[in-house]
């Protein structure tokens, strides 16, 4: 049992969905390095392998699991390996997403089957995946805890093509505060992260641009774009002890560009 207010994450058992991404092996590092023990849900294999071997290293014990988490029977199958491999779920991580400046378009045109990647990328993903490990822990009784992954861009429109990235990460912010009022009678805290740009091969063509970083660069108080160690704390912070009162918060990780508008 750990002290009241602490960060640590020994005993627990978090499930980070997307964990083989750049962001989800960050948050699978970060969290396995506060205590917890990691279990990866990643469609690619050679992701999922890759981002085990780096949990490993730090001498945490890791499952990696390849599966489509927008599909319920494979959400099901890596909650039901996690629990058979280490007895019990307590976090889900949701960072399955992205995809937006693969699909640009006019907001009048928006191809319906691109507005339905998006949506299945973003939200169908963190649907699925959260359905899979809540039922876990309400199963398991010991409470838990629900991190997603937002967007600034859930709240501040973009003069470019962005439609449906926008609205389904304003989906996954309201989910947040839905999720949070209806699990809360199970001791299951609902909380989200809100990154403005963080340093990724998702995003490392646009920020390749020197003109265009330098524009996003200029918004940003403290200067500079995110990176993903920026994240670790946060998420840290929603998985721990640390967040027992806190619930529904979607916590922008954005260097104060929110803070200026
Ligand atoms: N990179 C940024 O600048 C930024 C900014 C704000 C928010 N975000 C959000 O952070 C999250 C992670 O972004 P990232 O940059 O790490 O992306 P990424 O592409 O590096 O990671 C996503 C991972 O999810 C996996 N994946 C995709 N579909 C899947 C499925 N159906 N089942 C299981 N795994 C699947 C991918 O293989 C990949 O490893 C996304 O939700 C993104 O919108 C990113």
């Amino acid at each position: 049992m750990s002290q009241p207010g602490s960060f640590s994450l020994d005993g627990r058992v978090a499930f980070i969905s997307g964990g083989g991404g750049a962001i989800g092996s960050a948050l699978a590092a970060g969290l396995a390095g506060a205590g917890a023990r990691i279990a990866i849900g990643e469609i690619s294999q050679e992701r999922a392998d890759a981002a085990a071997e780096g949990v490993r290293a730090l001498g945490a014990d890791v499952l990696a699991v390849a599966a489509d988490v927008t599909d319920p029977a494979e959400a099901e199958r890596i909650v039901a390996e996690t629990v058979a491999r280490f007895g019990r779920l307590d976090i889900i991580v949701n960072a399955v997403g992205g995809g937006a400046g693969r699909v640009i378009f006019p907001a009048e045109e928006y191809p319906l089957k691109d507005w339905d990647w998006i949506f299945d990328l973003n939200l169908r993903s963190t649907l699925v995946a959260t359905q899979a490990a809540v039922k876990a822990m309400i199963a398991g009784g010991r409470g838990g805890r629900v991190v997603n992954i937002s967007s600034v861009r859930a709240n501040l429109g973009i003069n470019s093509g962005y439609s449906a990235y926008v609205a389904a990460k304003g989906a996954i912010s309201s989910l947040t505060r839905q999720w949070a009022t209806e699990w809360a009678r199970h001791g299951i805290t609902v909380n989200a992260i809100a990154p403005t740009f963080v340093d990724t091969p998702q995003v490392a063509m646009l920020l390749g641009d020197p003109a265009f970083k330098a524009g996003v660069v200029a918004r940003i108080p403290l200067g500079r774009v995110g990176e993903t160690a920026d994240l670790v704390g946060p998420v840290l912070f929603f998985c721990s002890d640390a967040s027992s009162f806190v619930t529904g918060q979607i916590l922008g990780v954005d260097g104060g560009l929110t803070a200026t508008q």
